[in-house]
């Protein structure tokens, strides 16, 4: 296993760190059969999600395809040697033009600014996923999901498990069940391998539940700790637990929580960016204990324990923060209770 290092100090290291490809997931890729086509591959996890699969392959020593499918450009991905397609999912007949590939990460979502855009909400949170699931029969496909398909629940409950049922609040989240349930239907009719990957938190050190925290700390505002608690999972394990996801990929379909095996107490977290930063800490509102809590024991079972500790990432986004480092300006708005985004 490769060292972490104790700071991270450009985008280059960081992208570097990002997209480290897992001894487990070369292993795996070395006998996985066919390209892999990551749908929704500009967004905040897409570009990492190729780089990984493009680095085991490598060091796998196979031939394959990282195909990255996305409405918006992808230059930064087709100059580092990934086949790039720009196709809109909402075109059905465009979608029906993309290479067959075996292996499908679906990561294709809209989450803010859907209240006031609700329909268009829906047509890309289930119709894209419609045509795809309608198109990809043959294919494995890891369909990232997310924790809001639960109930925001207390921590005492150690969160939502796999085997609970889903009862979504607010419509982009029942969106989102809408997304599993179109892979669920072509899972269940036509045989198609599908994994529901119920992601909570994917954190890196420009945007993530953390970095909310650590501006927060570094702008001497006070956090709010209404929602108390969070669990969060160092962006290279989302797409390492991803792609390895696909030999789990089943029909009918698999459900499966992704998120740290940690639960984050928020103030404690801000307090520890206040010692870092070396800023005082002020808080409003009170722990309700309640929030979008996932328990991931079953993927934690598989996969293992992630390759970067809470602890590593608070300091690395504390660095990250005192160098002026960029951040996407894009809050996960985590907080939420009531499911409008
Ligand atoms: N990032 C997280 O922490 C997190 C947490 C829970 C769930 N998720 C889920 O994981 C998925 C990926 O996360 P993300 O943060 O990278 O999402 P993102 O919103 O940053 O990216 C989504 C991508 O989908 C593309 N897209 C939208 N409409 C399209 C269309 N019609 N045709 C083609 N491409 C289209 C967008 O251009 C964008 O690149 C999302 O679907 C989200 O529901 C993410």
């Amino acid at each position: 296993m490769q060292t972490l290092p104790e700071t991270i100090n450009t985008v280059a290291e960081l992208e570097e760190v990002l997209s480290r490809p897992s001894e487990r997931l070369v292993e795996f890729v070395k006998g996985l059969e066919g390209d892999i086509m990551v749908i929704g591959a500009g967004g905040k996890v897409g570009p990492t999600m190729c780089r990984t699969a493009k680095r085991a392959i490598g060091a796998a020593g196979v031939k394959k395809d990282v195909i990255a499918v996305d409405v918006a450009p992808l230059d930064a991905l087709a100059k580092e040697g990934i086949k790039t397609v720009q196709c809109d999912l909402l075109d059905l007949d465009a979608v029906a033009k993309l290479s067959k590939a075996a292996n499908i990460v679906y990561m294709i979502g809209m989450k803010f600014g859907a209240t006031g855009k609700e329909a268009l909400t829906w047509a890309i949170n289930v119709t894209a996923p419609y045509h795809v699931a309608r198109s990809f029969t043959q294919s494995r496909i890891v369909a990232f999901s997310t924790g809001c398909v639960y109930p925001v629940v207390h921590v005492t409950t150690g969160g939502s498990v796999e085997t609970d049922p889903a009862d979504p609040v607010g419509e982009y989240a029942q969106s989102c069940l809408g997304r599993e349930r179109m892979f669920d239907y072509f899972s269940q009719t036509a045989g198609e391998r599908v994994l529901q990957f119920r992601l909570n938190y994917a954190v890196e050190l420009r945007y993530g539940v953390l970095v909310d925290v650590a501006a927060q700390v570094a702008a001497g505002k006070p956090v709010d700790v209404t929602t108390g608690f969070a669990n969060v999972l160092w962006q290279g394990d989302v797409c390492n637990q991803a792609l390895l996801s696909l030999g789990q990929a089943t029909a009918p379909a698999t459900i499966l929580n992704v998120t740290g095996p940690e639960t984050i107490s928020i103030r404690r977290a801000a307090r520890q960016f206040g010692e870092l930063l070396g800023k005082p800490v002020t808080f409003t509102g009170e722990e309700n204990g309640r929030g979008y809590l996932s328990n991931a024991t079953k993927a934690n079972a598989l996969f293992g324990n992630p390759t970067v500790p809470a602890g590593t990432l608070i300091r690395w986004i504390a660095h990250w923060m005192k160098i002026g480092g960029a951040t996407s300006g894009k809050p996960t708005h985590f907080e939420t209770q009531n499911g409008k985004y």
